[in-house]
């Protein structure tokens, strides 16, 4: 079973959408970066985002992220921010009760495109 069936698929991804956005706009170290983002692609995009660090079907490559977020490096996006996000990714798993073991994997998923997200 891949590491997105074990956190439980589609429907997990769905539920831990809501958790991560709401913690991502309630933090003022990043929330700036989501002033002029287009709120109705935006569930899209968190989901788009807990797939790919789940390991999930819709595999982002490295040229992606850094296209994606090379406006946001324009405006001072740093390892600082970056971290911000995996707190909020980890605390999200958490809440859902997602075993330990499997938190470190997404984790590590993710933590595999810093250099591409931060355009270095
Ligand atoms: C967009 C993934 C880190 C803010 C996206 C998209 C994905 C993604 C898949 C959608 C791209 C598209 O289809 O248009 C990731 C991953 C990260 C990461 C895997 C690593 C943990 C961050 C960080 C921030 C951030 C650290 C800011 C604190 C944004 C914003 C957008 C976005 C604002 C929308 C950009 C726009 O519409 O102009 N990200 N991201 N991301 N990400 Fe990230």
């Amino acid at each position: 079973q891949s590491l997105f069936e074990q956190i439980g698929g589609e429907a997990a991804v769905n539920t831990a959408v809501d958790i991560f956005y709401r913690k991502v706009l309630a933090d003022h170290r990043i929330n700036r970066f989501f002033d002029n983002v287009d709120m109705e692609q935006q569930a899209a995009k968190q989901k788009a985002f807990l797939t790919m660090a789940f390991g999930g079907p819709n595999s982002y490559t490295g040229a992606d992220m850094r296209n994606a977020h090379a406006r946001l490096v324009k405006m001072g996006l740093d390892d600082s921010h970056f971290d911000a996000v995996m707190e909020h990714l980890g605390g999200t798993l958490k809440e859902l009760n997602v075993p330990d073991n499997l938190i470190e994997q997404v984790a590590a998923i993710a933590e595999s495109t810093r250099n591409d997200v931060l355009g270095r």
